[in-house]
């Protein structure tokens, strides 16, 4: 196809406000957000978390609002994400399989609030109940072990999916944790429990904010990269999405998202599987911090941002502004 000009004047198109909106390729709309929530212990909790300016951590009492705000806004799904309070931390990480922690309150209060109006997604990694801030268990060595690590990410799966999760997200990028997590599902009888897994998921330095909010960030010693991937490789993220997805995966996960934007488009044209973005919590802030500096409009950014995700071809994105994008679009 070869245009020339006059013949194709691209601005033809963009004249009038119909005319763009008749020519536009993708679209946004609430029902592509997911919206990631943080639970802590109290009661009549609203606890802001700087390092996320708006954004709270809620006593489980509270949660059931937030889910009824994010219905009533057209939001399907909402991630669980707690705070586990220090006295519960340990070095195993035991208070994952707690059939009574933060998350398991949450998923039920959720659930008491929304029944199947709402899908719940929950994150499997062993980092918000361990001493050490790592996602899985340590070896004499300090090094994050592979196998047994999964087999207590297997027991924090059924867990939480006993209590009513809808949704597993395994974020830990251990080897073999999704076939582990399918198997134990289907022997278990919950054959209709997705797994959305973290399945191209690096060694960022955008997560901050993210261990501020679940308190890992303090204890966490040295990195996550022997299993996280490494930000230079986007090859690898093909292998590491065709292993979950021949294990068991519903649907994949790249994270952190904007810049890593190439990878989702490589993933949806490679398998053309659903493929979510999370727009992690350093990119909310960035953000954030912007508009606070006078440097652009919230809302504009807010927009331009989660429609480039679905330019690139995600299905959907996790993002913090899920709320805010969702009001806009509501109008
Ligand atoms: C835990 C987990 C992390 C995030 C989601 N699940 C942090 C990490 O891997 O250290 C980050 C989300 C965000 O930054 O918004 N495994």
């Amino acid at each position: 196809m070869t245009a020339s000009y006059p013949n194709t004047r691209l601005r033809r198109t963009r004249a009038t406000g119909w005319s763009r909106s008749m020519h536009r390729e993708n679209i946004l709309t609430p029902s592509d957000l997911i919206w990631p929530l943080f639970v802590t212990s109290g009661k009549g909790v609203e606890d802001p978390i700087a390092t996320l300016p708006g954004v709270s951590r809620w006593s489980v009492d509270r949660i059931g609002e937030r889910a009824k705000e994010a219905v009533s806004l057209g939001i399907p799904v909402i991630a669980i994400f707690p705070n586990t309070p220090a006295d519960k931390r340990s070095e195993g990480g035991e208070e994952a399989h707690n059939p009574d922690n933060l998350t398991c309150r949450a998923i039920k209060a959720v659930k008491d609030a929304c029944g199947d109006d709402l899908g719940i997604l929950t994150d499997v990694a062993l980092d918000p109940y361990t001493t050490h801030g790592q996602d899985g268990l340590l070896d004499a060595n300090g090094y994050v072990t592979n196998d047994d690590s999964v087999a207590m990410l297997v027991d924090q799966a059924l867990n939480q999916v006993e209590a009513g999760c809808d949704i597993i997200g395994p974020s830990d990028m251990m080897d073999g944790r999704v076939h582990a997590i399918r198997m134990a599902l289907e022997m278990g009888g919950h054959h209709n429990t997705q797994i959305m897994s973290y399945a191209a998921k690096y060694a960022s330095a955008f997560y901050g904010p993210f261990r501020d909010a679940v308190g890992s960030g303090g204890a966490l010693k040295g990195d996550k990269k022997t299993y996280q991937m490494d930000p230079a490789n986007g090859d690898e993220a093909l292998r590491e999405v065709e292993m979950d997805l021949a294990e068991g995966a519903d649907s994949v996960m790249v994270k952190p998202g904007l810049a890593y934007l190439d990878i989702v488009r490589r993933v949806h044209e490679r398998f053309a599987v659903p493929t979510f973005a999370y727009q992690v919590s350093g990119e909310y802030a960035m953000i954030e911090a912007a508009v606070a500096a006078g440097a652009g409009d919230r809302d504009a950014l807010v927009l331009e941002t989660l429609m480039a995700f679905k330019r690139a071809g995600a299905s959907g994105v996790l993002t913090y502004h899920a709320a805010h994008a969702a009001r806009l679009l509501n109008g």
